[in-house]
């Protein structure tokens, strides 16, 4: 008679204990697994690609599909503007226009960056316009750290290949993921930071002036800095 010792390697047990495990963390209201509980950087888990171009790199973004923002999005938004361009404005992450139309920054807080980049004498086709987040959040809530870090890559190849003298924050989102720090926009705009060696200055987020049309004025008091440093002034 044959006996079967237990086996060390019980696959079949083991996918039963995960299926088990993924049935709870469902009920519990997850619908998808965070990249790595342990490691809140999370940095590791999503490959470092090295782009050729920012056609290769585009493209690379319109086929991601590293975390779960994939689900609802109708379509990634690559950045778009001048190659080498030398002011490059950062936002947050696309919204409902933008994700229908998979270009950044052409809904209604769109239109305002616009009209703030004429404010200061440029126009949007001379600059280059990204987020930190290729794929709208659903209901346009603030993206997660993971969702940032799965996306970190992209904006960071968009800034080595773009090659831009200055960099635009706008809002906190973008602030925080370029400067590392935690502190609120309202204490990070306005002054002149760095981006590993290029000048980086921060500004209240158009969305945030069309519902707070007072702290235009602010807002203004920045673009102004961001000009005279482009002109070489400060
Ligand atoms: N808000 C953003 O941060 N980015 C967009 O592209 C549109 C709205």
């Amino acid at each position: 008679m044959i006996s079967h010792s237990p086996d060390p390697f019980d696959l079949g047990g083991l996918v039963g204990q995960l299926k088990e495990f993924l049935e709870f963390q469902k009920n519990l209201g997850w619908s998808y697994l965070p990249w790595s509980p342990k490691n809140p950087e999370n940095r590791e888990t999503v490959p470092v690609v090295i782009h050729d171009s920012l056609k290769a790199l585009s493209k690379a973004i319109i086929q991601c599909r590293n975390c779960p923002l994939v689900r609802e999005r109708h379509q990634a938004v690559p950045g778009q503007g001048a190659f080498k361009a030398r002011l490059m404005f950062v936002g947050e992450a696309p919204g409902v226009e933008e994700d229908l139309q998979g270009q950044p920054f052409v809904g209604p807080a769109g239109q305002l960056l616009t009209k703030m980049i004429q404010a200061i004498n440029l126009q949007r086709e001379v600059v280059y316009i990204t987020n930190v987040v290729k794929c709208r959040p659903p209901e346009n809530r603030q993206p997660f750290e993971d969702e940032i870090n799965a996306c970190r890559n992209f904006m960071e190849e968009e800034i080595r290949l773009v090659e831009p003298e200055i960099l635009v924050a706008l809002g906190s989102c973008a602030a925080q993921t370029l400067t590392g720090s935690k502190e609120k926009i309202s204490a990070l705009r306005g002054r002149w930071l760095d981006f590993h060696g290029r000048r980086l200055i921060a500004t209240f987020h158009p969305a945030f002036l069309l519902r707070n049309p007072d702290a235009k004025r602010e807002a203004w008091e920045d673009l102004k800095k961001v000009r005279r440093g482009y002109d070489g002034l400060e």
